[in-house]
């Protein structure tokens, strides 16, 4: 038996998270490391995409969220910009068979409006032609901060004020919630980064707020099935207490 099926018979199909959202870190150093361009890095870092999305899929994870281009990547330069947009289109529809076989929905998060035309008609086109699917819903973070999303959802709120919707006074969680673009998602119960750094770097800054945090020094493209179904175990392993003390939470 190799060692992903070692790991996957560890796991309590029970105690899964339901959401698992991940930052990809690492595809620069991955390539320079190699003495090749930082663009390659991001294209074997589509590969890696293909066997979280997988795994997920297989497991049974309802939820998958990945940081795929930041509101702050457009200050790389240009030409690194080009390559992901490049990349990020092509491998969205090289997939969109496999995806929709499998029955993934696509959901795109972020400002896509920001996209380069020919990026964004791909993405929304491969979003729409998953739209019936009923198995792992995909959130694509792109042109993506949480304070963006949260930025956005201050004006959504204040614009329903000025218009009568809602009483200030009447403002709470939810009404911020369910204004964010992430709002068809729960709350991510695992968010793990690849790539050595232990910072968040403005990924689901609402969201995160009780998620269990998994840090790997291995590089994005390296993050392999066993790798990731490791992570899957060391988040069982976690006591999960919301605030609470141990007891509470053992004792219900
Ligand atoms: C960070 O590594 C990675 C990115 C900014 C891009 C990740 C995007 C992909 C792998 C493509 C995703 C495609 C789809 C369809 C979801 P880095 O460049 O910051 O690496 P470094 O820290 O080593 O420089």
């Amino acid at each position: 038996m190799d060692r992903l099926d070692e790991l996957l018979k560890q796991i309590d199909p029970a105690q899964l998270p339901c959401h698992v959202a991940m930052i990809m870190d690492g595809n620069g150093r991955w390539a320079r490391m190699r003495g090749r361009e930082r663009g390659e890095g991001h294209a074997e870092g589509i590969s890696t995409v293909r066997r979280v999305t997988e795994l997920s899929s297989d497991i049974g994870i309802k939820y998958l969220t990945l940081y795929a281009f930041s509101t702050e990547n457009w200050n790389r330069p240009q030409e690194e910009v080009d390559t992901l947009m490049y990349l990020i289109g092509w491998a969205i529809e090289r997939e969109l068979p496999d995806l929709i076989r499998n029955n993934v929905k696509i959901h795109l998060i972020g400002n896509i409006d920001r996209m380069p035309e020919e990026a964004r008609r791909k993405l929304t086109g491969s979003r729409d032609k998953t739209a019936h699917c009923t198995g792992l819903n995909l959130g694509i973070c792109l042109s993506y901060s949480g304070r963006w999303d949260i930025t956005r959802a201050a004006q959504r709120l204040a614009t329903d004020v000025k218009e009568g919707r809602i009483a200030p006074e009447d403002i709470n969680e939810e009404s911020i919630r369910e204004r964010l673009d992430t709002a068809a998602f729960p709350d991510p119960d695992l968010l793990i980064r690849t790539g050595g750094e232990k910072r968040i770097s403005n990924f689901l800054l609402w969201e995160i707020a009780y998620s269990e945090l998994y840090f790997t020094d291995l590089l994005w493209p390296d993050f392999g099935k066993a790798e990731y179904a490791e992570a899957l175990l060391a988040f069982q392993q976690r006591e999960r207490r919301f605030g609470k003390t141990s007891d509470q939470v053992t004792n219900g």
